[in-house]
């Protein structure tokens, strides 16, 4: 019989290399490698029966039937409902809610069918004492208390539920690999393993993935490749509000969002969120200004701020939480350089409130919004709301979806909206909000600050 080799595998990327280096030279992580047994060869899994070619057209394109949980927020950001057959993961900070939500959402589905919950985490009884507060008590909702993943199949396989949920993959560990559980080499033995069960018989299998201190999940780059879908479960520590995100999405758009609060009785979606958001807004500060965003199909409205004051000691501080550290920083000099606003030589802090994270250009104009006026202490017009992108020679561009981002704004009673001109000429709808078209950020700032 073949000796097992002994490899060292990076725990962050996957890098395998025959001897232990400090540090990781593919990502670049210190004290990553981990020594571990070279995994058997894959066995010969197939996804589908044929394995000859046949022409494009001639394949019919699967009618999925999803399932829907009831959960709107949930089921948006899946794309719609559970695709048979999926394999979805779902990574978050540990104690955010990642079980909580998946317990919820089983509960959505058991009219469509038995559904499985497997845990190496928590025993039978702790998952009970969680369901009877969520007050769900259904006979169709399976527990499992198990770690091995074979055992695991075999038990899935005999009562072919709708859909099952590992919590947590870092807990499992297939029997064929001598590593350890929770390394990559398990983590992505197990998660192919479940791939092919889902695939093969159309149960829907959610991953549950715990996130490391630098926010990824654990063999990340291994585990991202094979499943379908990828979501994160997000909030502030001390902040009852969840954000479900979508980064991959083989059967959706993916950056959408969902928002949730997590109350006594669970999570209770968040259906209008642009009214959470802009719930404490301050009444006539300086530094405050509101924008649309979208988060995936939906528009939010959102408030942006900005604090500038002189540095008091040394190099000036640049904070920026929720947006692009190295845009704000481009958008400082274009302040600078051709709106004339003094900004070298001070603190300046830029903050999206209510925890969000936006990384779409559109949100330039606010940001440089907020700055302006915290910088000549003049509040803006809080009926006002902003949006578009700033190139470098200060000229305002044309962002998506314009109209849409007028019409939630019309929602919530706005009665001014600064866009980019070039959208101002295209807007399909019909607007009672007074949308001012400007081509140039100095236009922009006559208009806010006159
Ligand atoms: P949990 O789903 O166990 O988190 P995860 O699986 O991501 O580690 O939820 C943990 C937290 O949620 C816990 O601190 C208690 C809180 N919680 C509530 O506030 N209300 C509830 O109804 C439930 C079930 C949990
Ligand atoms: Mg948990």
């Amino acid at each position: 019989m073949k000796k097992d080799t002994v490899i060292y595998q990076c725990q962050a990327c996957g890098f395998v290399s025959p001897k232990w280096l400090g540090k990781c030279p593919d990502c670049g992580q210190w004290n990553s490698l981990v020594e571990e047994r070279e995994a058997r060869p894959l066995r010969g899994h197939r996804l589908s029966e044929i394995s000859t070619p046949k022409p494009l057209k001639s394949i019919s394109p699967i009618k999925e039937k999803r399932a829907l949980t009831g959960i709107k927020e949930f089921d948006r950001v899946l794309g719609g409902g559970i695709v048979p057959g999926s394999l979805i993961l779902i990574g978050g900070d540990p104690g955010i809610g990642k079980s909580t939500l998946l317990l919820q959402a089983m509960n959505g589905i058991i009219h469509y069918g038995n559904v499985l919950y497997v845990s190496g985490e928590e025993s039978l009884e702790q998952i009970k004492i969680r369901s009877e507060r969520l007050n769900i008590t259904s006979e169709k909702i399976l527990l499992q208390s198990e770690t091995c993943l074979e055992e695991i199949i075999e038990t899935a396989r005999k009562i072919s539920p709708v859909a099952m949920v590992i919590d947590s993959i870092q807990t499992m560990y297939s029997q064929g690999i001598p590593s350890a559980p929770g390394s990559v080499g398990q983590v992505r033995e197990c998660a192919q393993e479940l791939m092919f069960f889902a695939k093969k018989t159309g149960t829907s299998v959610f991953i549950i993935g715990h996130v490391t201190k630098d926010g990824s999940i654990a063999g990340p780059r291994v585990l991202e490749h094979i499943v379908d879908t990828v979501i994160y479960f997000e909030g502030e520590k001390g902040h009852s509000y969840r954000i479900l995100r979508a980064i991959k999405n083989r059967f959706g758009s993916s950056n959408e969002i969902g928002v949730f609060e997590m109350t006594d009785e669970g999570l209770k979606e968040i259906e209008n969120p642009s009214e959470i958001f802009l719930s404490e807004r301050p009444e006539g500060a300086t530094g405050t200004v509101v924008t649309a965003s979208i988060e995936g199909t939906r528009p939010i409205l959102l408030e942006f701020q900005a604090l500038v004051s002189p540095a008091t000691f040394g190099v000036p501080r640049r904070t920026s939480i929720g947006v692009d550290y190295n845009r704000v920083n481009l958008l400082i000099a274009v302040l600078e350089k051709k709106a004339g606003i003094h900004l070298i030589g001070m603190d300046i802090f830029v903050n999206v409130v209510g925890g969000l994270k936006i990384l779409e250009p559109a949100a330039d104009l606010a940001i440089v919004t907020a700055m302006s006026s915290s910088a000549k202490d003049i509040p803006v017009d809080p009926h006002t709301i902003v949006f578009g992108e700033i190139g470098l020679s200060g000229e305002i561009r044309a962002v998506s979806h314009a109209d849409l981002r007028l019409k939630e704004a019309q929602k919530r009673a706005f009665k001014r909206a600064i866009i980019p001109k070039a959208n101002a000429e295209r807007l399909k709808g019909n607007f009672s909000l007074e949308i001012i078209g400007v081509k140039e950020l100095n236009e922009a700032m006559e208009y806010l600050f006159r």
